[in-house]
């Protein structure tokens, strides 16, 4: 097959990236996870102690600031950042510099870049309606708020974070409900779009519902 492109969007917590990667590996083809480029402008901004409503400030940063996502991993300025941006902070800074019209067009255009001239599988919110619109494959994954709540506590308490799993749950609700009321690129599920509900299901089913469907079109 020629080159193609899966566009994964989904909400906070849905799985999205999880199959997003596995996917990628089983097609050997390459991944872009858009999340962790908001993820790491969030961490700069922290990082730079900027106010995210001081516009002129805020595109000078922007402006100086190199992100790119290269073999699984996210470069901010040429250094990985994997482990910090996954912090909880940086999930609300994320959403929060993602309703920036100057923030988004910086990052669809990286995003567009990487997907040139070779078959990709991106994840994100804006995938399917605004990055790569004539992607060739579109899914929409979702999952129950309690059950993606609970995974997010989870991969928290792994990694040593004392967290509360209502207040998690109460972060998604909001993360979600800025994410989808914003005016610039809202989370949405696109016509085209093959909806997964991944509520009580496991990854491999998951993976091999959608290989299933790519498999039937390809
Ligand atoms: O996917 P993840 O939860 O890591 O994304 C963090 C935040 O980045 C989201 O809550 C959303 O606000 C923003 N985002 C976005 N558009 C994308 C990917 C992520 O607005 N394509």
């Amino acid at each position: 097959m020629r080159n193609f492109a899966i566009a994964i969007d989904g909400p906070a917590g849905s799985g999205k990236s999880t199959i997003a990667k596995k996917l990628s590996e089983i097609l050997d083809i390459d991944y872009i996870d858009t999340g962790a480029m908001y993820r790491a402008f969030a961490l700069k901004i922290l990082k730079c102690n900027i106010n995210i409503n001081d516009i002129s400030s805020l595109n000078k940063v922007l402006n100086s600031t190199i992100i790119d996502f290269k073999d699984n991993h996210i470069f901010l300025d040429g250094q990985i950042v994997d482990e910090e941006i996954r912090k909880n902070e940086i999930s609300a800074g994320a959403s929060d510099v993602a309703k920036i019209f100057q923030v988004r067009e910086k990052l669809v255009e990286i995003q567009r870049n990487i997907s040139k001239d070779r078959s990709i599988i991106m994840d994100g919110r804006d995938i399917g309606s605004v990055v790569l619109p004539e992607a060739e494959f579109k899914f929409y994954i979702t999952a129950s708020i309690e059950e993606r709540g609970k995974r997010r506590y989870k991969e928290l308490i792994q990694k040593g974070y004392n967290v509360n799993l209502n207040e998690i749950i109460k972060e998604i609700e909001e993360r979600d409900r800025a994410d989808s009321t914003r005016k610039i690129a809202p989370l949405i599920k696109c016509k085209d779009a093959v909806e997964v509900d991944t509520t009580n299901k496991t990854i491999d089913e998951v993976i091999s519902e959608m290989l299933k469907i790519i498999d039937r079109r390809a």
